[in-house]
């Protein structure tokens, strides 16, 4: 049994060891706003904020989580700068299907709460999430608006 801190509550989660955080989160929790894109670390869908980072939880076992905060999707809008990022993401309309965009916010969201007046590069650097959608334009619109 594993109990962790996600969203600032402490969840219990009886599964082995090597199960990765993404299903923890999805199939035990029911916390169903962090998708399973490519399942190796590849494409991002699957990011979540550990300890303030962002982190691809399809490739990090639940055995590695011990005392670090986890943050999801469901709760950005209680991080300050998680719920600029969402205004952001409003206003500049980024989503097309959407499929993606939970864990794109969630990187916006650690790099800006890292660096939170980002160069392009930077922006560049950080946001390595895949949209199949090509909203990347978007995106970096939205993360400058976000730091603005
Ligand atoms: S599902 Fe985790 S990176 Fe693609
Ligand atoms: S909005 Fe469709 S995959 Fe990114």
């Amino acid at each position: 049994m594993y109990e962790i801190n996600v969203n600032g509550e402490t969840r219990k989660a009886d599964v082995d060891p090597g199960t990765p955080l993404l299903w923890v989160l999805r199939d035990t929790l029911g916390m169903t706003g962090t998708k399973y894109g490519c399942g190796i670390a590849q494409c991002g869908a699957c990011t979540v904020m550990v300890d303030g980072t962002a982190l691809r939880s399809c490739q990090f076992p639940i055995e590695r989580v011990g005392g670090a905060r986890i943050t999801t999707i469901e709760a950005i809008e209680q991080d300050e700068v998680g719920r600029k990022v969402v205004e952001a993401w409003v206003e500049a309309q980024v989503p097309q299907c959407g499929y993606c965009q939970s864990g794109q916010v969630m990187a916006a969201t650690a790099l800006l709460k890292e660096t939170p007046k980002p160069t392009d590069q930077d922006i560049a650097d950080a946001m390595t999430n895949l949209c199949r959608c090509g909203t990347y334009n978007h995106i970096a619109a939205a993360v400058r608006q976000a730091a603005a």
